[in-house]
């Protein structure tokens, strides 16, 4: 169970706008937990719609993307029921194929319930897709599986409509890119297709891989091979299951970089280290350093003055984009030059200039500032980032507004190692994402309220 704080629902209705006040400058001690992730729990919320029986889902995070997610489901006739941390997904009464556009919000998940649908109905209608404006976001890869599965899809003025006629087939699909997205809608695809599928340059990360296994308990047959190929053999029922939500690992990163950023000493809990792969080799070459405690929490602390590096983001098992904003700011207080190229979004560093403005020295530029093949080399998106260090951060009453999800998390570490009192802006946007944000900080020595203007 957590703590009587959590529940399982949006963050309470706003009366007039909410802010954080943080007060910075100390470093931040104490131990925090890493909730359950983010981008599994929408994921195994859809799955359990493709089981003839109720699923329960444990460790679910209070976060505003699974309350958006439970209304889309609730809306076309699931039953959802929440007890402590644990959601059960009934999809018995599933009546409808029409999903309506949430009013609690709008994620990515819409296009995930595209093919999931698929196999209960003829025709299935989603709604344009929310999440954050990291890039332009596609998503053909999508529509385009559907259509290898044997689906015919539309995009409409409301968003997307997929049709079939008889039951999907099972089929061989190649992703132009790993994207975590397309493999798991390609998942969703071929469990209950007809015959087999393949789906080659498949998304591994370990959401995938727990995905994977939360279907096989379904009683769905996936074999899995060295490389990014996944087989499929479909089979004509799956039922519903138990599954365990795995700990947050951008979650479990951003505190570390906290810790780091902060010179502070931070233990996270629920947490599968193993799931930080490449963050905890960046994390020990910049200076951190960890120690495992048990095989679900880890100590964060530096080991001496933080040193610059070079990072570029990529799919699983490279350093994820999601790690890279937190990570920008460990960087602002290394002794150097540091750079970071994102490779997986041609926009995601729309933050930065906040961060100057409270006394940082980065900049943008267009160019590849590395080795990574990268799909934006001959476009002209600001995707490589220089960040000089360390500079000091100062603020005096700034007033940042954040920009998306993991922008926002960045943003509080900053203002808690900037000295003086900040005001964060548009928290709705960090807490579709993080749980109880505030008092788990608090809970920790960092001054951090969450007020509200009239
Ligand atoms: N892409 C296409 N066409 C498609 C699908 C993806 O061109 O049809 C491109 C995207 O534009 C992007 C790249 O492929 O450049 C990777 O996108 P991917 O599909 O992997 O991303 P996603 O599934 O939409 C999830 C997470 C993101 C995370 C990425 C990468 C969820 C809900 N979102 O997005 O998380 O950054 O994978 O790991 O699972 C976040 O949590 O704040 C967040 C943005």
């Amino acid at each position: 169970m957590i703590s009587s704080l959590t529940t399982i629902s949006a963050p309470p209705a706003p009366q007039g706008e909410a802010r954080y006040r943080i007060r910075g400058g100390e470093p931040v001690v104490g131990q925090i937990r890493a909730l359950g992730a983010k981008n599994f729990t929408t994921k195994a919320l859809v799955a359990a719609l493709l089981g003839t029986s109720p699923t329960c889902l444990t460790n679910v995070p209070p976060i505003g993307d699974v309350a958006i997610t439970r209304e889309m489901l609730v809306a076309i006739g699931v039953r959802v029921t929440a007890e402590g941390d644990a959601l059960t997904i009934d999809p018995a009464a599933l009546a409808s194929a029409q999903v309506p556009i949430p009013d609690s919000g709008s994620n990515r998940i819409p296009i995930l319930l595209l093919g999931a649908l698929l196999h209960r109905f003829d025709e299935v209608a989603v709604p344009v897709l929310g999440g954050c404006r990291i890039g332009e976001r596609p998503v053909d890869f999508h529509l385009n599986a559907i259509e290898q599965f044997g689906g015919i899809v539309s995009t409409t003025a409301e968003g997307y409509l997929a049709r079939r006629r008889g039951r999907l087939r099972g089929t061989q699909i190649k992703l132009p890119y790993p994207s975590v997205g397309a493999t798991e809608t390609c998942l969703f695809l071929s469990v209950l297709a007809e015959g087999r599928s393949v789906i080659a340059n498949a998304a591994i990360e370990p959401e995938i891989i727990d995905l994977i296994t939360m279907l096989r308990a379904m009683g769905a047959v996936i074999f899995t091979s060295a490389g990014r190929e996944i087989r499929v053999e479909g089979v004509p029922q799956l039922w519903g299951t138990r599954m365990p939500i795995l700990g947050d690992r951008i979650e479990a990163a951003s505190w570390a970089c906290l810790a780091g950023a902060s010179d502070g000493d931070i233990t996270v809990t629920g947490i599968n280290p193993n799931n930080l792969g490449n963050f905890l080799a960046y994390f020990q070459q910049v200076g951190g350093g960890f120690e495992l405690l048990d095989n679900d929490s880890v100590r964060f602390f530096r080991r001496g003055p933080l040193q610059p590096t070079v990072v570029e983001t990529d799919v699983y098992p490279g350093f994820s984009t999601d790690w890279q904003q937190p990570f920008a700011i460990m960087l602002t207080q290394a002794n150097g030059i540091s750079i970071i190229h994102e490779t997986v979004y041609e926009n995601r560093f729309g933050y930065l200039k906040a961060l100057n403005a409270l006394g940082a020295n980065t900049q943008l530029t267009t160019h590849c500032l590395g080795g990574l093949p990268c799909r934006y080399r001959d476009a002209n998106h600001e995707h490589s980032a220089i960040i000089v260090g360390p500079t000091p951060l100062y603020a005096e009453g700034h007033e940042i507004t954040i920009p998306d999800l993991r922008a926002g998390l960045a943003y509080i570490i900053a203002a808690a190692i900037a000295h003086g009192t900040s005001f964060i802006r548009g928290v709705p946007m960090l807490e579709r994402g993080y749980g109880d944000v505030v008092p788990r900080l608090a809970r920790m020595n960092l001054k951090i309220e969450r007020i509200w203007e009239a």
